[in-house]
């Protein structure tokens, strides 16, 4: 019996994104091996009775196969049978430990692109824009006084240090509520995560009954959004390597979970436009809070930030074994100008349009710097895509006609 470790490895090395983005497929450093045990086995002993050994080498190699292939299910067997066959000694029962649990495709990105990252707003043309935009406005609002949540103001530091007659000291700066400290951007970055993961899967949950229900194909929404919701996870899972919430963090995000799960499910059966428009601004704030972060780190007001990036967002992002902590920021940051992309391109679709972002995305640097695709850029981007694959596919020599 496979464990549920080497089963997500072995997804994930025949995942058809792999065909599509081959930034997920980057080089890691690291040897991810998994353990597999008989159910009568580990019923006796605990002990792992086959094992299965991923090398960096292995990935890549079953990697590189499916991407040459647009069937991807085709290569299932030749991948599960080349792990096989490594030898079992090489394991230690740590390995048994859950490394990498993700199994949806996320893009990964060079220095440039995440440096490249703008704070972008759509302007508000329709009236469900303008909905979107005070709901948002609101929800920031409540937020902020929730978590505390001030910009760094110049200004007022100044204006603070001439009436002290002296330059104000980091913690006085905290003191009077004009720098963040460490533990309420910490607060800030957790709260925002537990609430980013609930719009991706609710939508694609909603989308997934309503296929079903009515009998008809979803267009490849439905993975496009849990791809995001999984992301947004591992966003949150990367702040709790380092900070664990206390009692009453978690009881407030139990709270916040009931109330905008409900209240976003209702509001996506009744306009899903409206929501992915919501989603959009959310993200637009979401870049907003993260260039900020990286803004105050980098301007030495958070020293307690210059540390080195949590091991699962090392792996996550296929970042170098020396990241640090601003390097992790910069790769959420980019992430979030992608989910920003894509809703207010999904927002701007008919629902029951194909997803233009189903079988690729645009650049990471397109992404980074516009708010969205309207829907003719949005339908000419996916038969450009159509087209490429369809060339690709004939010339691998593979095409059944
Ligand atoms: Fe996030
Ligand atoms: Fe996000």
């Amino acid at each position: 019996m496979i464990t549920y470790q080497a089963r997500s490895a072995l997804r994930r090395n025949t995942s058809n994104h792999c065909s599509k983005h081959v930034s997920f497929c980057a080089p890691t450093k690291r040897t991810l091996t998994l353990a597999t045990r008989s159910r009568s086995d580990s019923l006796a002993n605990g002990k792992p009775l086959t094992t299965i050994l991923v090398t960096p080498q292995g990935l890549r190699r079953s990697i590189s196969t499916v991407q040459d292939s647009l069937h991807p299910r085709s290569q299932t067997a030749a991948s599960a049978s080349q792990l096989a066959s490594v030898p079992s000694s090489e394991v230690s029962e740590d390995n048994r430990k859950i490394v990498e649990d993700w199994l949806l495709f996320h893009p990964t990105y060079t220095k440039d692109e995440v440096e490249a990252v703008k704070v972008v707003h759509r302007a508000n043309l329709t009236l469900s824009d303008r909905v979107a935009d005070w709901a948002i406005g609101a929800i920031r609002w409540t937020f902020d006084a929730a978590t505390g949540y001030a910009h760094f103001d110049a200004k007022k530091a100044d204006e603070l240090a001439k009436k002290r007659g002296a330059t104000l000291s980091l913690q006085e700066l905290r003191e009077a509520g004009l720098a963040m400290s460490p533990k309420l951007w910490m607060r800030r970055f957790i709260f925002l995560e537990t609430i980013a993961g609930v719009p991706g899967s609710a939508a694609a949950i909603l989308r997934h009954l309503k296929s079903l229900r009515t009998m008809e194909r979803d267009g490849g929404w439905i993975h496009t959004l849990l791809q995001e919701s999984e992301n947004e996870r591992i966003h949150l899972f990367s702040f709790l390597e380092i900070t664990k919430p206390g009692r009453f963090m978690r009881l407030m995000t139990m709270a916040a979970q009931g109330v905008f799960t409900s209240a976003f499910a209702l509001a996506y059966v009744i306009s899903p436009r409206i929501c992915h428009r919501f989603v959009g601004k959310l993200e637009e704030q979401a870049v907003l809070t993260y260039t900020l972060a990286i803004d105050e780190i980098k301007a030495g007001r958070l020293p307690e930030f210059d540390r080195k990036a949590p091991e699962i967002a090392i792996n996550y992002w296929r970042m170098q074994p020396a990241a640090t902590f601003l390097d992790m920021l910069y790769q959420i940051r980019a992430d979030e100008a992608t989910h920003r992309f894509i809703n207010h391109s999904l927002a701007d679709l008919k629902s029951t349009d194909m997803n233009p972002f189903a079988m690729r995305e645009p650049s990471a640097s397109i992404r980074g710097t516009e708010p969205g695709y309207d829907r003719e850029k949005s339908l000419a981007f996916s038969e450009t895509v159509k087209e490429d694959l369809l060339k690709r596919h004939r010339e691998s020599g593979k095409a059944a006609w």
